[in-house]
């Protein structure tokens, strides 16, 4: 695909769709994380001299107006981060758009009124493409986090003006693309969470890929009981045993080695502070509920990455948000930060709890790459391909 530096962008309009669906806390961006990763795009646009129009979602107001999902407060937010002013522009498409881009100069930046306001948006209509190109003369996407969907201002943009990757696009598909597409090797992945169910396709995909598996969390308990052992009163998807079953045959037959808990931390009730007991496999009782991985687990997932080249992370070991079932997440997440640091192994994660987790460990910062996205990593991490992406490639 073409980027920024093909681009000619001297008093062109650029329609640059950025992922601002930031968590918010009473009205106010409670992380700029991703309004800080679209800055350098915008910095390339406006140092080329572009009219720099901003197209992005927040949460789903499912194609109507919500006033309590407006982009108007982000405006001031990404002014903050930018160090320069955001005008705000409160439609998209039509005359107040083209009339907010009229009033700006080249090199100033407009931040347009929620996309997702209109029902064309998600159902990727043609009319309502033409709409938003109507206003632009190149296209920009910066928005690998919501490149998953196949949506009007992620994906029918890219066929109807010149289009470009923007500079977080390029890092993420760039920094994905080492730890997965041409790892060095041996690649160790690490797949937490509650859920075998939700995560289905993305086990099945990285047993054909990586050389170790280390699971944890919540679906480590269906792995466990699928092998029969007792996993007590503890969540566990038991429909899902002989999927599970699959998944560890699928792992032999692909010489990928899978990593299951030996040791396991439980307690009777699920609240912080709760009086924890690390236990052997078996050794649950039937009162017990599994919530972290054990000191043995989390020393052997560590020796594991002693041995890698490349961790690719997503999804907890245990109930991170709630000490001291946080132990088995943070073991793991400082070792593979110290690891990075010291240029022994390119750690990359993501997804939305795995970045809470790693803030919470603060070790975001020596981590490799730590994507911005949720759902997108996820698929691109279950070998599919994006419909953003690949508008930008043809
Ligand atoms: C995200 O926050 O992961 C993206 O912005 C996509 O949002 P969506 O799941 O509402 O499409």
């Amino acid at each position: 695909f073409k980027t920024l530096d093909d681009a000619d962008l001297q008093g062109r309009r650029a329609l640059v769709r950025v992922d601002f669906n930031v968590p918010m806390h009473d009205g106010q961006v409670s992380d700029d994380t991703r309004l800080k990763a679209a800055v350098p795009t915008i910095a390339k646009l406006r140092a080329g001299g572009a009219k720099v129009v901003l197209l992005a979602h927040f949460d789903r107001p499912k194609g109507k107006v919500v006033p309590e999902m407006s982009l108007a407060p982000i405006a001031p937010a990404l002014a903050k981060v930018l160090g320069a002013p955001v005008a705000f522009g409160s439609d998209c498409v039509g005359p107040a758009a083209a009339d907010a881009i009229a009033a700006i100069k080249a090199g100033d930046v407009l931040l347009l009124e929620n996309v997702r306001f209109h029902a064309g948006e998600e159902k990727n209509d043609p009319e309502f493409a033409k709409a938003l190109a109507a206003n632009g003369d190149l296209y920009v996407n910066d928005a690998f986090s919501a490149a998953h969907r196949a949506h009007a201002s992620t994906e029918g943009l890219a066929h109807l003006l010149p289009a470009y990757a923007g500079e977080q696009m390029r890092l993420e598909l760039s920094a994905l693309d080492k730890a997965l597409g041409k790892p060095d090797r041996p690649v160790l992945g690490i797949v937490g969470g509650s859920k075998v169910s939700t995560k289905l396709d993305l086990l099945s995909h990285l047993v054909t890929k990586l050389d170790k598996l280390a699971i944890g969390g919540g679906m480590a308990n269906t792995f466990l009981f699928a092998q029969g052992h007792e996993v007590g009163a503890s969540y566990c998807e038991k429909d899902m045993a002989e999927t599970a079953r699959e998944i560890i045959r699928v792992a032999g037959q692909n010489n990928c080695e899978l990593l299951l808990p030996i040791d396991i931390v439980v307690a009777e009730v699920m609240q912080p502070g709760a009086a924890a007991r690390v236990r052997k496999l078996g050794a649950v009782d039937e009162h017990e509920r599994i919530l972290d991985a054990g000191p043995e687990t989390v020393e052997r997932l560590n020796k594991a990455m002693d041995a890698s080249k490349t961790l690719i992370w997503n999804g907890p070991l245990g109930v991170f948000e709630m000490p001291p079932f946080d132990k088995g997440t943070m073991g793991a997440a400082h070792h593979a930060a110290e690891l990075a640091k010291a240029g022994r192994l390119v750690a990359v994660a993501g997804g939305g709890d795995t970045v809470a987790a790693l803030n919470a460990a603060g070790v975001v910062g020596d981590f490799t790459f730590v994507s911005t996205a949720g759902g997108a990593f996820l698929e691109w991490m279950e070998g599919k391909e994006l419909p953003g992406v690949a508008a930008l490639s043809k």
